[in-house]
């Protein structure tokens, strides 16, 4: 996302930078709801309160770095999606986004049905409670132990992604003496407009079986014939923080047209197809995502269509949002330290996390936001690059941002929309401490995945 290039003071008014053009903008102090949960506001003392409570009394009692999830969103986020899509869908929440056992706890209570892509997020579904007929098992490695476990506990469907699969999990089924309910993840070969390594529909890359050159109706034929398998459908997943529906159209399409041809040569129409995630979300003011209930239209619209055209019932869709519902939801607060201005370039702030609370921006080069959240300032603008506390140079959580430049150590700044693919991707890197998430609601806030300490540390480190 290249834009432009040449070197502003950090106060100037209006900045190009090397890579992102950034404006100051009219209010330093104002919180944009796209990018911000539901609940979050300031407080008259100007500090920014989520769920009724004060940043400063939530770093007071919780610490920081901490990532704190506006639990009322969340689950009006779940009712948005369930509601959008309507009884004759299933809404799948991609749990490799953020999964703990109160999220798996609230999808239950809003209705949703849970994608689970390993063994570690299989046990958290199964020991909050998840019926296991409402959970998909993915990815593109599973072990024979985790087939086993899916299997024994009775997951809804197994998401099968390549041949080996196929005959893999036919043989376990057949063996623990059930039929497995399953899915084909076939790869449309659209060009999702993402970030290259969240894109997963070309065929250049690791998941799926191609519907180019028959191999998905090869798969479809040989898993029609294994007695240990259900098949109920077909999955696509084209990649993740997409806002154009265009791709999800292709893929729709070229999945009925499979379903038209395993009709034509088995005489068998598929009940299910899944649309996979990877909707689109704020996380600058730049960003216009769309609602579900536009999506849910969309997606609904084109299958019939398609559907009918191909003289097939209307299948069951199911869809696997993550991002949508999680990712808005939370925000990490960080404690300003040392603060270092490069006259000329731009102002270094150094916050207690960095890459291992947020790992998105240096591996994905995201654009996040962020806040001064513990007070207002009428200061000017400064032009500030907010960078973690790790051995990196890459160690950077917001590339471009303007803050005011009276920030001074021990404030304490918040970045939003970091509910996705944060904490459920941080990590230990030069033994930090994973962050603690804390979910707020109606004046009362919890710990729902503690702080790692450095017992923790320790106790892994068998010597
Ligand atoms: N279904 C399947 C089969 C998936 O592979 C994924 C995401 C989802 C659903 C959920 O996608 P979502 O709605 O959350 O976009 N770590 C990256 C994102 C990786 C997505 C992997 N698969 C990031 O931070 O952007």
């Amino acid at each position: 996302m290249s834009r432009s290039a040449h070197p502003a003071g950090p106060r100037h008014a209006d900045v190009m930078t090397e890579g992102h053009y950034t404006a100051p903008p009219a209010d330093l102090n104002a919180l944009d709801e796209k990018v911000w949960a539901r609940t979050v506001t300031r407080d008259e003392d100007g500090a920014i309160t989520v769920g009724g409570i004060g940043a400063t009394r939530l770093a007071e009692e919780f610490g920081t770095p901490a990532y704190f999830l506006d639990e009322s969103d969340f689950r009006a986020r779940c009712r948005a999606w369930a509601d959008a899509f309507g009884p004759g869908a299933d809404v799948f929440y991609a749990g490799k986004a953020f999964l703990s056992r109160a999220v798996v706890r609230w999808l239950q209570e809003e209705g949703l049905n849970l994608d689970v892509c390993s063994g570690g997020e299989l046990t958290t579904a199964l020991d909050a409670g998840m019926p296991a007929e409402r959970i998909a098992f993915h990815g593109n490695n599973k072990t024979v132990a985790e087939i086993e476990r899916a299997v024994t506990a009775g997951v809804g469907r197994i998401v099968l992604d390549s041949f080996q699969e196929i005959a893999r999990v036919a043989h376990i089924a057949q063996r623990l003496g059930k039929r497995q309910r399953v899915q084909i993840r076939v790869t449309v070969g659209v060009e999702a407009h993402t970030h290259e390594f969240i894109a997963t529909a070309h065929e250049d890359q690791k998941f799926g079986i191609a519907l180019a050159g028959g191999q998905a109706a090869e798969a479809v034929r040989r898993a029609l014939t294994l007695d240990g398998l259900e098949l109920i459908g077909i999955h696509s997943h084209i990649g993740s923080q997409i806002f154009d529906m265009a791709g999800f159209e292709v893929s729709a399409r070229r999945v009925v047209q499979l379903l038209a041809e395993v009709r034509d040569e088995h005489g068998v129409e598929l009940p299910e197809i899944d649309l996979g995630g990877g909707l689109g979300i704020a996380y600058t003011s730049e960003d216009d995502p769309r609602e579900p209930h536009e999506i849910a239209k969309a997606l609904g619209d084109i299958v019939t269509r398609e559907c009918e055209a191909a003289g097939l019932a209307t299948p069951r869709i199911s869809v696997e949002p993550g991002r949508a519902i999680v990712g808005p939801t939370a925000f990490t607060l960080y404690e300003v330290g040392t603060i270092k201005p490069l006259e000329g370039l731009r102002t270094y702030v150094s916050v207690d996390g960095g890459m291992s609370d947020n790992i998105r921006t240096a591996l994905y080069d995201a654009e996040y936001t962020v806040v001064l959240a513990s007070r207002t300032s009428d200061a000017e603008p400064m032009l500030a690059r907010v960078v973690g506390k790790h051995c990196e140079s890459g160690d950077i959580v917001v590339k471009d941002a303007f803050l005011p430049s009276d920030l001074a150590p021990g404030d304490l700044i918040a970045v939003p929309a970091t509910g996705a693919y944060c904490r459920s991707m941080a990590s230990n890197y030069n033994h930090a401490l994973r962050p603690p998430v804390v979910a707020v609601r109606d004046g009362q806030a919890r710990v729902i995945v503690r702080r790692e300490t450095e017992e923790d540390l320790l106790r892994l480190d068998v010597g």
